[in-house]
């Protein structure tokens, strides 16, 4: 039996299981072993709950052109156009990718017709393939399987990455990722874990930090705040995207109501039946999240209602129960007949458009660390994504990142000191950890919401700053649970976004200041806010999406 400092090796490390990592393990396996360690089951994380689907150019009236247009349009001023061009050219090769691995996306009357296309916000087209209201749960099932049937890959579930082993940690110049410290959730045993060729953060987002969110559990910003603590810049983290359409009903946590439902006709109007989209933009309930998101916002704040609705009830029945059977079905079971009665909805934390900086191979600015998906900023989203295209962007990005970690060649990893819990005695009191982690989500959501004032971000940076003081010293007195370990990151990155939204001095796309509610074009418009631990004040020289400067700092 393997003792607990003796190391284990791979070639690949990948930290998380959605469909980032997945594409990544699928395509570096060729190479080498690959380890797939997952917090929970590796069906657990957010892209198994993503409903509306994966846009690409397939449609006969659809162009590379227009999907890149719609991109930047949403992500307001702020994408990266290579970036955007790179991601939306590569649209239908991860559709044959995915349907390679066994994914199953709907189609028109016999599969000689092509793709049922949907449609959603900031789309001008129908460009969006689904598999009805599952189409996460589909492609998650089927990477899953591929992954398991591949000899190559092995999942490693229920264990919890701690933090990320750097040679700069260990007191060498030349800095680069060697592994991680993996917490076995079940035992509380410490592993060290090391990669051969590269580590891959495929952890997610950070939906967690908000009180009220459409992610699963796991979302907690894991993979962000382990990059920052190593030295790697995170950028844009204050472009929090808030969907706007999250089930209200005192019994349903976290569901949302797919974006998809808007983009067949769905219409949002105030509880007294009247639409409020209309002349606000010229989609309507159809434009951008963002504009929607505050739409529903402002409505809220001028009736005091606690809740907008979602008009279906101009659809049948039969096609509703055909289109969106999980959402019909979940509604019925709260006593909404959608067909008959417009569902109650509010905005939730969705979407953590910021990241890890990363280059177009996935690089970060760590040799040898790679990030992809929800936990990169890769200059894609800009300063609001655009529906479906993050599906899309976890494919292209985890292939892109495989290629180029594939040619790196082997290295040995001597001299790993093993995990070391120094004092470390068992947790005595758990409240302080349910207490923190509530407190952190109901400030974020309070004073770090749709609207944010400079007052308000003060009032959570000074509150943020003793939270971490006590869960610092928290984390070195007692031993490691899961727990404990997100919620030192979600403090992190709490932080993190309050210091970006609190840094970019202009309004745009999703994040809005009332103090500087405009658009700074010739400054912050042309700037990602990127932050680096130990260093006053953003980085300006880095642009997400772009080869990393050799120094930072
Ligand atoms: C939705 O179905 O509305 C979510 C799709 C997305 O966030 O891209």
């Amino acid at each position: 039996m393997a003792r607990q400092d003796d190391p284990r090796t791979t070639d690949f490390l990948v930290l998380g299981s959605g469909i980032a990592g997945l594409a990544f393990a699928l395509e570096a396996a060729r190479h080498g072993r690959v380890l797939i360690v997952t917090k929970r089951a590796p069906e657990d994380g957010s892209t198994a709950w993503a409903q509306g689907g994966i846009a690409a150019v397939v449609g006969p009236d659809d162009s590379f052109e227009e999907h890149v247009k719609d991109t930047l349009e949403a992500g307001a001023g702020l994408c990266n156009p290579d970036t955007v061009r790179f991601v939306v050219e590569r649209g239908p090769a991860a559709i044959e990718f995915l349907v390679r691995s066994g994914a199953e996306f709907a189609h028109l009357q016999g599969k000689a017709a092509g793709y049922d296309l949907g449609r959603e916000g900031g789309h001008h087209r129908r460009r969006v393939l689904h598999a009805g209201d599952i189409t996460g749960a589909e492609i998650s099932r089927a990477l899953i399987a591929r992954a398991r049937a591949t000899r190559n890959i092995t999942f490693l579930a229920d264990h919890h990455a701690v933090d990320l082993i750097t040679a700069r940690r260990l007191g060498h110049a030349q800095d680069a990722c060697l592994g991680a410290y993996i917490l076995q959730t079940a035992t509380g045993t410490v592993l060290t874990v090391l990669a051969r060729r590269a580590v891959v953060l495929a952890t997610g987002g950070a939906g967690k930090t908000y009180l009220y969110t459409t992610n699963p559990d796991t979302n907690s910003g894991d993979g962000m705040a382990m990059a920052y603590r190593a030295g790697a810049p995170v950028a844009d983290m204050e472009f929090m995207q808030f969907h706007p359409t999250c089930l209200y009903h005192p019994e349903a946590k976290s569901f949302l109501i797919s974006e998809a439902l808007r983009g067949e006709g769905g219409t949002l109007r105030r509880r007294d039946g009247t639409a409020f989209m209309e002349g606000q933009h010229p989609l309507a309930s159809l434009a951008p999240r963002d504009i929607v998101a505050r739409a529903i916002d402002a409505e809220l704040k001028r009736t005091g209602d606690d809740f907008v609705t979602l008009d279906m009830t101009h659809k049948s029945r039969a096609f509703l129960r055909k289109r969106f059977p999980n959402i019909f079905d979940r509604c019925l079971q709260y006593g909404i007949d959608m067909a008959r009665t417009p569902i109650p909805v509010v905005p939730a934390a969705h979407y953590t458009c910021g990241g890890v900086v990363t280059d177009r191979s996935g690089r970060t600015s760590i040799p040898r660390l790679y990030a992809v998906g929800e936990v990169a900023c890769t200059g894609l989203h800009g300063a609001n994504r655009l529906a479906s295209n993050s599906l899309l962007e976890g494919v292209v990005f985890g292939r892109a990142a495989a290629a180029d970690a594939g040619a790196l060649a082997p290295r040995e990893v001597p001299g790993v000191p093993p995990w070391n819990p120094g004092a470390a005695v068992p947790q005595d009191e758990g409240v302080v950890v349910t207490q923190n982690w509530d407190e952190i989500r109901r400030l974020m959501w309070n004073f770090v919401g749709i609207v944010r004032s400079d007052k308000r971000l003060t009032r959570a940076l000074r509150r943020l700053m003793l939270l971490q003081q006590e869960i610092q010293e928290y984390y070195w007195a007692f031993h490691v649970t899961r727990d404990l370990v997100e919620l030192r990151n979600l403090v992190v990155v709490a932080d993190l976004i309050v210091r970006s939204a609190a840094t970019r001095r202009e309004s745009r796309g999703l994040h809005f200041n009332l103090d500087v509610p405009d658009r700074d074009e010739t400054g912050w418009g042309k700037r990602d806010t990127v932050l680096l631990r130990g260093r006053e004040g953003p980085l300006t020289r880095v642009r997400c999406g772009e080869a990393l400067p050799e120094r930072l700092g």
